[in-house]
């Protein structure tokens, strides 16, 4: 009796109303932004915005902040928005700090939809990405710890000159599927990818120092790839990254490679130093690499390899060719290593030619070279008209 006169349908209107405007805020759009229901996507757009949203809508996993005013991502920014799946920094010059623990509360993904993203792999990345932001030039420490995330997370920079990367800015993170910063006379700090768990694809560009011990504590980078950069490396740099796959230095100039500067990386497949200009290759540079595959120098100019423990390591094959130095009487060793002086050349210096026709016509000993067997004179012979012949034609083309 009470309870049906209590709860008729006039109070039972009288709740739905109450609750209405409950559920109507929670998912408005913010202030601001414009809310795209197809895309489920929010863009907070112009120099009116200054500061980032609160919340989102329920359901909407994509935030742009675009042309903005925003100059900071203060600490614990996305607390209530923990399934946000992509974030997008594009175009904000007044964009300067990154606070620490600015991501955290990004929650994992739950079981169920992990599985299920699995199937979608390319679909299933969170990502966290910095366009054409001028002012955002240092990464503090512990600005990218805290994100929970069983499943890959991309965070890229383009067109963001960093200078400086702090020491431990990613510590703790975990599950990074790419990190691609493009810095502009970027210094890397003493343990600046310091303990991070799993890193799939680290790329690196416009980087002018790298200190000792950025990797401290950090296992399980799959390929590791600097680019477009100018730095010495330091002995031990790449320590403690064990189980790398690749490790990749391209169109970098690199004064020097200190002795060991490879050491400490253990079982890694690829070691490759691409179209570089190297100064001076210590000895013993790889010597200490454990189980390494292949180590390809490729297409480099070289200053000085006097000495051919520059290149030895134990790497099951070593591929070493196309590659252009200052050629000296130093370089005789090659001459007994596999074909190697035949696919390095010297440098205009000395026309081009191949080291084991620069050699042979410039550092033989005259009297030894009359007591050779038949057979070794005319192949050697063959040989220097072969490189002759390819002198000839790369000058002609
Ligand atoms: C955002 O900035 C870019 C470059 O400054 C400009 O071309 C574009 O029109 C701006 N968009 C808005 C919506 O203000
Ligand atoms: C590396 O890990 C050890 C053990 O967890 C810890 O004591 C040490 O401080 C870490 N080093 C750095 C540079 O974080």
């Amino acid at each position: 009796m009470h309870f049906d006169t209590f709860f008729g349908w006039p109070q039972i209107l009288l709740i739905f109303i109450l609750l209405v405007p409950f559920n109507a805020l929670r998912d408005t759009c913010p202030i601001g932004c414009r809310c795209d229901e197809d895309t489920q996507q929010v863009t907070c757009e112009g120099q009116q915005v200054v500061t980032l949203p609160d919340r989102l809508p329920s359901g909407y996993e994509t935030l742009i902040i675009r042309n903005s005013s925003v100059r900071t991502i203060e600490k614990n920014s996305f607390r209530k928005m923990e399934k946000l799946m992509h974030i997008e920094f594009e175009n904000n010059p007044s964009l300067g700090t990154i606070e620490k623990l600015a991501f955290k509360g990004l929650k994992k993904i739950r079981y169920l939809l992990k599985i299920f993203l699995k199937l979608l792999e390319s679909l299933t990345f969170r990502l966290i990405k910095f366009s054409s932001c001028p002012g955002l030039t240092e990464l503090q420490k512990n600005a990218f710890s805290g994100i929970q995330n069983q499943m890959g997370l991309k965070i890229i920079f383009e067109k963001t000159p960093i200078h400086r990367i702090d020491g431990h800015t990613f510590r703790n993170a975990q599950n990074i599927r790419e990190l691609t910063i493009s810095g502009e006379e970027l210094a890397l700090s003493r343990h600046c990818f310091a303990n991070i768990n799993q890193l799939d694809f680290l790329t690196v560009s416009g980087v002018v120092l790298i200190e000792p011990e950025i990797f401290t504590n950090s296992t399980r980078f799959h390929v590791v790839h600097f680019k477009n950069s100018q730095f010495d490396i330091p002995p031990s740099t790449f320590s403690s990254l064990s189980h790398t796959s690749h490790l990749l230095l391209e169109h970098t100039k690199i004064p020097s490679i200190a002795p060991d500067a490879f050491s400490g990386l253990t079982t890694i497949q690829v070691i490759e130093i691409h179209a570089c200009q190297l100064g001076t290759i210590s000895a013993r540079a790889f010597s200490n690499v454990e189980n390494l595959g292949e180590l390809k120098i490729l297409r480099n100019t070289i200053g000085d390899l006097d000495t051919s423990e520059s290149i030895m390591s134990k790497a099951l094959k070593t591929r070493m060719e196309e590659n252009t130095m200052e050629c000296n009487c130093g370089m005789k060793w090659m001459t007994s290593v596999e074909e190697m002086s035949d696919v390095n050349f010297c440098s205009t210096t000395a026309s081009f030619r191949s080291i084991r026709s620069f050699i042979k016509a410039k550092c033989m000993d005259p009297f030894r070279k009359r007591n050779h067997s038949p057979s070794t004179t005319s192949s050697g012979s063959f040989l220097s008209v072969l490189s002759i012949l390819t002198v000839t034609v790369v000058s002609f083309l």
